[in-house]
């Protein structure tokens, strides 16, 4: 166990696909379903990891299982309603002796409750305490009716293993930093996934090189705020690395050809990292750096710790980049108070940056959070009309926007094949998808990279043929 700032010595061993070591006749079967965030789905890869290793198999229906898993999120009230939802449903299934664990936000921040609300739940255990299922399934198996993993979210620990089981070949998360201490007012994470912790830059650079040699040529390094990583100690180049120069190192690891990092804060989000981005062409021109609003009275209702102009001060870094920097955001409408004016401000936002996408969001009061005590709520009608506003002038946006690549040669990542439509499936550096046809002889395969003529712009994609 790791205490103590998250110093991960060992390093993991990746595994692309998983080998199933059975312990003597075991037959141990489990199904994981994952709710939430890309850090909760790298953590349930390494939830299967851990569990394939001690010698459980993973099966793909509820009804094939003996273990049955969620790992939960509680972003929103309806995220965390679908959980409890999918486990009334599966209590028919407690008569044929199956077990059912809850990991992850909802398990953290409901802890025993949640034997109260679902009583048939063996198990709740949250991201922090994933290092312990083993024995935690144990105790389960020696007939143990209820077991807990919580802790007081002041913890050190962060989740690292020898056993991640990553679904893509060819592209992977690496968790670069784990938990929140920003508390957005409005915000659960820094309540469900306690402080913030970074790994070393020294164990992330062993993971980035590790994935390399077994083929992967992209990477996303992940955080709930990637921007507030701090090396925990000075490895063998006697230097702690900054983001910017852990993002440029993992650039430069031989075989990584992309590189991408999510969620950037706007307050932490510095200079060098486009500077890093205009040096190391492996780093992807793609942004992710969510606004929530446009307005300085909602932002600072939201405790966000930056203003409208602090904001598109970072936006104009962006845009005097070398290369063309795909932007996209984040937005809440309907918070506590948001007037006309406030909502008009948005708006007036999402025309100046230019964003490429907006994931837009109805304000959903949460447990914990200091915006439970604000008053002035706005009603779900008006919400839902100011969330069809924000989508539709968003969409002429994107319309507008998409046009930009009509004509222009990009590479893209292969993805895959929609067969019916015959077309392949592309990804390109902005992040966007490209679906292409080619002649029948071209050898394409999913992780292979080509170049891509841009023909037809849509709201959300594009479409393009596979340039000789
Ligand atoms: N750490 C990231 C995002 C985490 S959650 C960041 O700070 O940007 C992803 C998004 O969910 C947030 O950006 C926000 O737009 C939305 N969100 C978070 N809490 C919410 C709430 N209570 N109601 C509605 N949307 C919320
Ligand atoms: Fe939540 Fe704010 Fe932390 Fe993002 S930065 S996870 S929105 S508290
Ligand atoms: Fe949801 Fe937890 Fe991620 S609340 S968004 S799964 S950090």
């Amino acid at each position: 166990m790791h205490k103590g700032g998250c110093r991960c010595t060992r390093l993991p061993r990746i595994e692309p696909g998983y080998t199933v070591k059975m312990s003597g006749d075991s037959h141990k079967t489990f199904y994981l379903e994952t709710f939430g965030c890309q850090m909760n789905v790298h953590d349930s890869e390494k939830v299967i990891g851990t569990l394939v290793h001690e010698g459980y198999q993973q099966v793909e229906t509820v009804e094939q299982a003996d273990l049955i898993l969620y790992n939960t999120c509680s972003i929103r009230d309806k995220a965390e309603q679908k959980v409890f939802h999918r486990l009334a449903d599966y209590k028919k299934l407690l008569a044929q002796g199956k077990k059912f664990g809850l990991l992850g936000c909802v398990a953290q921040q409901e802890g025993e409750k949640i034997f109260e609300r679902a009583p048939h739940v063996a198990m709740v255990c949250g991201s922090a305490s994933y290092r312990n299922l083993p024995q935690m399934l144990i105790q389960i198996e020696a007939g143990k009716q209820r077991v807990t993993g919580l802790d007081d979210r002041e913890t050190d620990e962060c989740f690292e293993t020898e056993f991640t089981a990553r679904t893509n070949p060819h592209r992977g998360y690496i968790t670069i930093i784990e938990g929140c201490d920003k508390f957005c007012a409005y915000c659960v994470v820094p309540f469900t996934r306690g402080k913030e912790r970074s790994r070393t830059s020294e164990s992330v650079l062993a993971e980035a090189r590790q994935m390399a040699d077994l083929g992967y040529t992209e990477i996303q390094l992940l955080g709930q705020n990637v921007n507030s990583y701090k090396d925990p100690d000075c490895g063998s180049s006697g230097k702690k690395k900054t983001f910017a120069e852990l993002l440029a190192a993992v650039g430069e690891v031989p075989g990584i050809r992309r590189v991408r990092f999510t969620t950037s804060h706007p307050r932490d989000f510095g200079r060098d990292i486009i500077d890093a981005i205009d040096a190391v062409p492996t780093l992807c021109d793609h942004v992710h750096l969510p606004v929530q609003s446009g307005s300085d009275r909602v932002l600072n209702a939201m405790q966000r710790l930056y203003t409208r102009e602090q904001y598109l001060e970072r936006i104009a870094w962006m845009k005097s980049a070398k290369r063309e920097i795909s932007i996209t955001s984040d937005v809440i409408v309907g918070f506590p108070g948001e007037t006309e004016e406030d909502f008009a401000e948005t708006l007036s936002l999402l025309d100046e940056v230019g964003y490429d996408a907006v994931f837009t969001f109805k304000y959903s009061p949460r447990p914990n959070t200091p915006s439970l005590a604000l008053e002035d709520a706005i009603p779900d009608q008006e919400k839902s009309r100011r969330l069809e506003a924000l989508m539709a002038r968003q969409k002429e946006i994107q319309i507008a926007r998409y046009k930009r690549y009509i004509g222009e040669v990009v590479e893209v990542m292969v993805e895959g094949k929609n067969e019916a439509r015959k077309q392949w499936i592309g990804r390109t550096s902005h992040n966007k998808t490209l679906n292409f046809t080619a002649h029948e002889e071209s050898a394409l395969q999913a992780g292979s990279y080509v170049k891509v003529k841009a023909t037809q712009s849509f709201p959300n994609s594009l479409l393009g043929e596979l340039m000789i």
